[in-house]
């Protein structure tokens, strides 16, 4: 057989390894279950995944129930393209016919009220000022029901505007969160995600994100701003063996630990 000259880098699937080392969607669902059962006595049936990237979590989402309906938002056509080929061909037609994947700007979108709004993996820093922030809480509080809930996660520490790369060892490569450039003027910086293979060969910025390192403070005062009745926000236990990690267990909290790295759910009610 011929041997293949290509590199690990060079066949493999960037969207792939992200969903791999990024994304964790049954977390993610875990504690939107979690935070729509404390808050909620009803059940949440129509969730909007803003920045839906491959929709992975709205494909979790319709498969978590029968009654699970997802709406995926995304601006990037090839981006969804590889969620329809990869994700949404994996549910069963009954699923597939539960979910709508939409190009669009997710401040421009007019869909069905829904439940939940979700916005994960710190997408909304992409809104780089205070109005463009508020614009898309504004939006997102029109696009929820009466008593809906905007869903989000935020990451922070006095680590996250340093300069520094950041290596996880993952099955079959290492993932390289590149914090390259803060700017403590405007808090604005350039992060790059790389991939290293175990052949040495490299994936370099196979995304890169040019965002804001927005505090809880912050965005709480803009939701609030937006017309939102209730800001939340959910933090992390701590690992009773290992005090520098967390336990992965998430609650309403007003006091945090003024930790190296930190991340923490926001939960917005309309
Ligand atoms: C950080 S990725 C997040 C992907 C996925 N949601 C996740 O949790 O990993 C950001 C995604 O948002 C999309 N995006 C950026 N700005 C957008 C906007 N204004 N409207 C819709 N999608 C946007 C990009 O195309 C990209 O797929």
């Amino acid at each position: 057989m011929k041997k293949s000259r290509l590199s690990q880098a060079e066949s493999a699937d960037r969207h792939i390894l992200y969903q791999s080392s990024v994304q964790d969607v049954e977390s993610e669902l875990d504690f939107v279950s979690q935070a729509w059962g404390e808050l909620r006595s009803r059940r949440a049936e129509l969730l909007r995944e803003d920045f839906c990237g491959t929709a992975n979590t709205a494909c979790e989402w319709v498969r978590r129930g029968q009654h699970h309906q997802a709406i995926g938002i995304d601006m990037d056509a090839d981006v969804l393209a590889w969620g329809r080929q990869h994700n949404i061909s994996s549910l069963s037609a009954e699923q597939q016919q539960r979910i709508i994947l939409l190009q669009d700007n997710v401040l421009d979108v007019s869909e069905d009220a829904a439940d939940i709004i979700l916005a994960m993996n710190f997408s909304y820093y992409l809104f780089l000022t205070r109005a463009q922030l508020r614009d898309y809480f504004l939006s997102t509080r029109q696009g929820l029901c009466e008593d809906g809930l905007l869903i989000m996660d935020a990451y922070g520490g006095y680590e996250a505007p340093m300069e520094l790369q950041e290596p996880r060892e993952c099955v079959g490569f290492t993932y390289i969160w590149d914090q390259a450039r803060f700017n403590p003027i405007d808090s604005l910086m350039d992060c790059h995600i790389h991939f290293e293979f175990n052949d040495g060969s490299r994936l370099e910025k196979a995304f890169s994100y040019h965002w804001r390192l927005w505090t809880l403070p912050e965005i709480k005062e803009i939701l609030l701003e937006a017309g939102y009745s209730r800001v939340t926000i959910y933090w992390e236990g701590t690992d009773e063996d290992n005090p520098e990690e967390g336990d992965g267990i998430y609650a309403a909290a007003t006091e945090g630990d003024a930790d190296p790295g930190w991340i923490a759910y926001i939960v917005a009610e309309a």
